[in-house]
């Protein structure tokens, strides 16, 4: 029998883990080594404590057993996680299977278990296509839809890294440009790294000009995605893609948004206004600041002793986690 074929499952197998993981191929490999060891170190110990309590009975013996099994793997692979260099992973990974255990409280707090439960929906524009992807000739009999993805963001680019994390691989979704207002914001360091072309653009011609829509169609774009852009989106660009940008605010909007509120002014603000749960809100974009209809809020409590830093912190891990699920859902085909 051929051992291609059961090879190549196993390389797709991997090259799945690794996308779902987002880890590159030797982080996989020792992750692998220390659920391996990590698992028989369980079995190792767990034996070795069932001989010591001598249990005659085999029915007491086996939910003992599968109760000590249950407790000492996680102990056991975080042990074994520190060798090979992966506690992080193991951690986030145990608190997460904890979290839907109801075990723990879930890296963001219970809240966010809450959202788990209700089930990530985002919100589509039903009566217009999401999605009217330039089509990309592959071969003479075979054509393939991608989403060319063009990220605008003039910050550190916090989100568009973890999109750019999330759709490494993918083979219909690309981030192929990156556009930024600021010759110095650390996105386009991220762009450099990444090999993303990049785009700079000065405000006449985004404003007043043709909004770089030559550039776009050049680079076969056919959504936009907004990760701490804070320019006015112009006409230009909304007619060419009426219900193709999307934007990420980190407030539940209506309330905290609109021009001047980003970053730590929006976090000071609701502090100050003595808010007892704030967000995100991922949006679609219009001709107003914050204002397109609603995709998905994501919520967070804001604490007693919470500053603009903390809760920014807080509320960045959510726009992390949710930002490039929605991208994904809003062009699933
Ligand atoms: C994000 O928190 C985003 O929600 C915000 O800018 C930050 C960019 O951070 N956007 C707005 O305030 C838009 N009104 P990043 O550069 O690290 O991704």
């Amino acid at each position: 029998m051929s051992t291609a074929r059961p090879l190549a499952t196993l390389i797709k197998m991997f090259e799945r883990l690794q996308k779902k993981w987002k880890v590159n191929g030797l982080q996989l490999g020792l992750i692998l080594c220390t659920f391996a060891i990590g698992g028989s170190l369980t079995g190792f110990v767990g034996k070795k404590i069932m001989n010591a309590l001598s249990i005659n009975q085999d029915w007491l013996w086996t939910i003992i057993y599968i109760i000590l099994i249950t407790l000492l793997w996680p102990m056991a692979v975080l042990v074994v996680s520190i060798f090979f260099g992966q506690f992080r992973f193991f951690l986030k990974y145990i608190k997460k299977i904890g979290a839907r255990m109801g075990i723990v409280r879930s890296e963001n707090g219970s809240w966010k278990a809450e959202v788990e439960s209700q089930e990530f929906r985002v919100q589509s524009r039903e009566s217009k296509p999401v999605n009217p992807e330039p089509v990309l000739q592959v071969q003479q009999t075979r054509t393939i839809a991608t989403s060319r993805i063009a990220i605008f963001a003039s910050g550190a680019g916090s989100n568009a890294k973890k999109i750019i994390d999330h759709f490494r691989g993918s083979d219909y979704i690309k981030i192929a440009l990156i556009a930024c207002n600021n010759p110095y914001a650390g996105v386009l360091k991220i762009a450099a790294i990444e090999n993303i072309p990049t785009l700079i653009i000065e405000k006449e011609k985004f404003l007043r000009g043709n909004a770089y829509l030559d550039e776009l169609k050049d680079k076969q774009i056919g959504f936009i995605v907004l990760a701490g852009f804070l320019w006015k989106i112009p006409d230009a660009l909304l007619k060419a893609y009426p219900v193709q940008i999307i934007n990420i605010h980190p407030a539940l909007l209506p309330k905290y948004g609109g021009k001047g509120m980003y970053g730590n002014n929006v976090h000071e603000t609701v502090i100050a206004a003595r808010e007892k749960e704030s967000g995100i809100t991922i949006h679609y974009v219009d001709e107003h600041y914050d204002n397109g209809d609603i995709i998905l809020q994501v919520k967070c409590p804001v604490l007693e002793n919470d500053t603009p830093d903390s809760l920014a912190d807080r509320i960045h891990k959510l726009e992390h986690e949710y930002y490039p699920k929605a991208i994904e859902k809003l062009l699933a085909k």
